[in-house]
This record gives C-alpha cells, sequence and structure tokens, in this order.
C-alpha cells in the first residue's frame, strides 16, 4: 500500500541524519514520515538536530517532533530530505504538489547533500505529465497567465478544497499548475523565473544528489 511505502521511504532517509545534523526539512506525505522517524530517534538516541523547514506544514511537524527549529540566518543546511512528483531519469523533478516549493527550493537548493524520497509512481521518462506549479503574486495573475499561454502552457490556478477560493500560499500568493511539453527542464525553469510577477516555479534542475525510490519490493537509492 503507498502508504506503507511511503513510511518505509522516509524511515529509511531519516536514519542517515548523524548527530548534530542541520536538516533541511521537506513538505509532503512522504516527508511527513522523515520527520517522524526524525522525533523517534531524537527521544530514543538523544539525536541532537537542527531543523529547516520548507512550510508551516514541516514547521508543526517538526515542533511535534521535538526537532529544534533554526533558520538559513542562522546555519547552513548539512542535509535536506524532501518529496517530489516527478523525479526525470537525470534528477530533475517537478515539486510543488503542496503548494510550498519556493521555499523547498531555496532550501534544498543551499544543502550540502540533497536527498529525494518517493514512491515508485514518481518515476517519469519525461517530466510533464504533472503540470508545473507556478507561484504568483496575486497582482499579476492575469498578466502572467497570459504570458504562460504565450509559452505554450495550460494555466489552470490551484482552487482551494472548498471551490471557493484560490490556494493562497505560505507567501500570501496563488499558484498556476500549468501543463506543459517540458522538452528543456532547465530552460523552462529559467524562462518562468522570467516573467515579471513569478516569485518561483516548480521546476528543480542540478541540484539533486540522492534519490531513494520505493516501491513493493523495498527501497532503491539511486545516485
Ligand atoms: C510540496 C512538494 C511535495 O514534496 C510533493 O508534492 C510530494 O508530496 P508527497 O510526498 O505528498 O507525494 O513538492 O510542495
Amino acid at each position: 500500500m503507498i502508504t506503507e511505502i511511503k513510511r518505509k521511504v522516509g524511515y529509511l532517509a531519516a536514519e542517515q541524519i548523524k548527530d548534530g545534523d542541520v536538516v533541511g526539512l521537506g513538505t509532503g506525505s512522504t516527508t511527513h514520515f522523515f520527520i517522524e522517524k526524525l522525533g523517534k530517534r531524537i527521544v530514543d538516541e538523544e539525536l541532537k538536530l537542527l531543523g529547516i523547514p520548507t512550510s508551516y506544514q514541516s514547521f508543526f511537524l517538526a515542533k511535534d517532533a521535538r526537532i529544534q527549529i533554526t533558520t538559513l540566518e542562522e546555519h547552513d543546511v548539512d542535509i535536506a530530505v524532501d518529496g517530489a512528483d516527478e523525479v526525470d531519469p537525470k534528477f530533475n523533478l517537478i515539486k510543488g504538489g503542496g503548494a510550498a516549493h519556493t521555499l523547498e527550493k531555496i532550501v534544498d537548493s543551499s544543502a550540502s547533500k540533497f536527498v529525494v524520497i518517493v514512491d515508485g509512481s514518481k518515476m517519469v521518462d519525461k517530466l510533464g505529465n504533472f503540470p508545473v506549479p507556478v507561484e504568483v503574486i496575486p497582482q499579476a495573475s492575469r498578466t502572467v497567465r497570459d504570458q504562460l499561454i504565450k509559452m505554450g502552457g495550460s494555466p489552470t490556478m490551484r482552487m482551494a478544497e472548498r471551490k471557493d477560493g484560490p490556494v493562497v500560499t505560505d507567501n500570501g500568493n496563488f499558484i498556476y499548475d500549468v501543463k506543459f511539453s517540458v522538452d528543456n527542464p532547465k530552460l523552462l525553469e529559467v524562462e518562468l523565473n522570467a516573467l515579471p510577477g513569478v516569485v518561483e516555479n516548480g521546476i528543480f534542475t542540478d541540484i539533486v544528489d540522492e534519490v531513494l525510490v520505493g516501491t513493493e519490493k523495498g527501497v532503491e537509492t539511486l545516485k
């Protein structure tokens, strides 16, 4: 079952963390298990850690797990562990299914080691089946949407579950989920961020060191 696979891969990643590490804490249902296991290790092994959350969600989970919180102002990140929505063979990612990709990219890209934890369904030959999340300053919603369409994308504003308004990110912005043919991930990542009003997009290139892939058979480490 998928939840069990996520637990296995999250728990295994938590075993990589060493006493004294400053840890980037990703966002999502897979990193939920990573943070949970760190909490268990803090109690069982008296592990001393500092955590840098990538969202309010991971901030509150980390507090529950008794991880001491710090910031990028105070510390460099030794290791960041985060989930992904798609991973291609070159370890390019689409992230942002949880609307947290802006801070995730800041924390994950600053880490000495960045480990991605996914279940096997996230491994793809080519990015783009999952729409690319683009965080947008609200006042730029219309102008950015027009530009995204000009670039060949099909943007949909992400709506809150009750459909009574847009999802608002931790930074107070909106999200477009944009269907693209992602032929050149690096180029698209750069071009999207060049649009006035775009805060950050969910394509992550050139920053992943390791991917832990969970399946029914176990967890495989790709480097
Ligand atoms: C949040 C993310 C998540 O890491 C991504 O959506 C994967 O989530 P999950 O582990 O729940 O499948 O990028 O912004």
